[in-house]
């Protein structure tokens, strides 16, 4: 089970001005947190309040239908490409690059046991995408569009470039290398779904996009690359139970959150740092970024106070960013608070041969990278603490599909609690829908010629 050490945030430890007496924290809270998490728990069925996701460890259908369609195509496709944006792509992304072998698209098809290569398009930089094209055979690539909405514009341009060229490569055959991930009932994708007739699995009510990688926005591509979906879900089933505590001293999710919440109200510090010390997480900080700022970062309270909430997250890597970002965080502004992941058994050993023992550097032959990297690991916490920067440390025993859902999974409930400790909706991205529709009026979008020419009025001087 996944671990959290909040040792380095107590006061004890990094003194009264910097750290909290999480002892008193802790008990003075108890009683908030117990009724966060049991309003949580009572509202998550109920319609308009986006906490569906907290129910997708007992989705059992949609992964037996995810498995089937996955054993049916197996076999079919080279490459799997994923078209989608924010929240339909940032998961997926995180957990292959986690669970896969490292450089899986550069293995042999023996090596990926007859599994595709997989890709996603989360941007729409023209070369990139033009790039990816050249590299890919479109009659041999299965395309997952997913969009919940069905109409975001980076989403479905890359999805109007890509139906053309396989058209026109395979003919009307080009339907059986789609498959939609899209909103049950609305929306443009779900409609060209029906008429051309793709494969189609549905994003659940009432999860927005950072919630729903355990939906089929992730189940899909992860079945696709081989990914073991059933101990995913059972790795989230197994801590839902636990983040189910009220307890907050059982509970690390409570624990992550109010330390957080505290440290940014009581301490100002208002930078969240995600640092894991292994390259296979390292997009994991990429999702968790999208996670705190989108769910966070709102202007008013549920009382329609004006409040401008959020802490601003930042994504690092250990043991790189020790030498990019490391001197900052050590001596800079004392306005943060780093998050460490650290792996307890990596998947390999590497050896440190003994060569060079008459050098400076023969100290670290016949030891092995992974002391290495977990010496580095301790060692800035350690520092941190010297310099009175509160931390806290994650353990995930292995990275395997179980451990790592269990990672993620822990991180959405934590958002979810501190959403309600700041009285906010954490499910809701009003921020983002306005760039959305100056953009469709920027495009000549019907129903947006109003925008238009307030928009290009205001552009003028900035561009
Ligand atoms: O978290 C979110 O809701 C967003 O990041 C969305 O996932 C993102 O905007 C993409 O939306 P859609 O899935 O509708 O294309």
């Amino acid at each position: 089970m996944l671990k959290l050490n909040c040792k380095n945030s107590d006061s004890k430890l990094i003194g009264y001005e910097q750290g909290l007496n999480l002892e008193e924290e802790f008990n003075s809270y108890a009683e908030r947190i117990a009724d966060i998490i049991r309003g949580l728990n009572q509202r998550k069925d109920k319609p308009g309040e986006w906490l569906q996701w907290m129910n997708l460890g007992y989705n059992e259908e949609t992964v037996w239908y995810v498995k089937e369609y996955a054993s049916l195509v197996k076999g079919r496709f080279d490459n799997i490409l994923v078209l989608g944006i924010g929240g339909s792509a940032l998961g997926g992304l995180a957990l292959t690059e986690a669970l896969l072998k490292p450089y899986w698209n550069l293995l042999t098809k023996e090596q990926r046991s007859n599994f595709p290569r997989i890709f996603f398009l989360d941007n729409i930089d023209p070369d990139s995408i033009n790039g990816l094209l050249e590299v890919l055979d479109l009659k041999k690539t299965l395309v997952n569009v997913i969009t919940k909405s069905g109409d975001t514009a980076e989403t479905m341009s890359q999805f109007m470039v890509i139906k053309d060229l396989m058209q026109n490569a395979l003919g009307d055959d080009y339907r059986k290398n789609i498959v939609a991930t899209t909103d049950k009932k609305t929306g443009i994708l779900r409609q060209l779904a029906d008429q051309e007739g793709y494969k189609i699995f549905y994003v659940p009510d009432d999860i927005g996009g950072r919630f729903s990688v355990f939906s089929s926005v992730g189940l899909v591509p992860f079945a696709l690359v081989g990914l073991d979906i059933d101990k995913i879900i059972n790795g989230i089933k197994d801590i839902d139970l636990e983040l189910k505590n009220t307890d907050i001293h059982q509970n690390i999710a409570a624990q992550y959150a109010l330390v957080h919440y505290l440290m940014n109200t009581k301490k100002n510090k208002n930078i969240s740092v995600l640092m894991p010390y292994s390259s296979r997480l390292k997009y994991i900080p990429d999702w968790y970024v999208q996670l705190i700022a989108e769910s966070l970062g709102k202007a008013y309270n549920r009382a329609g106070e004006k409040v401008n909430t959020g802490i601003t997250p930042v994504k690092a890597l250990g043991a790189t960013d020790q030498h990019t970002q490391l001197q900052l965080l050590n001596e800079g502004p004392n306005d943060k608070v780093v998050t460490f992941i650290k792996v307890g058994e990596f998947g390999t050993t590497l050896e440190i041969p003994k060569i060079f023992e008459y050098t400076g550097i023969g100290y670290m032959g016949g030891k092995t990278v992974n002391d290495l990297i977990n010496a580095e690991a301790c060692s800035t916490m350690v520092s941190l603490a010297d310099n009175q920067r509160p931390s806290l440390t994650i353990t995930i025993d292995k990275i395997d599909e179980y451990n790592v859902a269990q990672l993620i999974y822990m991180l959405e409930v934590q958002t979810a609690i501190m959403g309600e400790l700041y009285n906010i909706n954490a499910f809701d991205q009003p921020g983002v829908e306005q760039v959305r529709n100056y953009m469709y009026a920027l495009m000549g979008r019907a129903g947006y010629e109003g925008s238009a020419s307030s928009i290009k009025e205001k552009m003028c001087g900035i561009i």
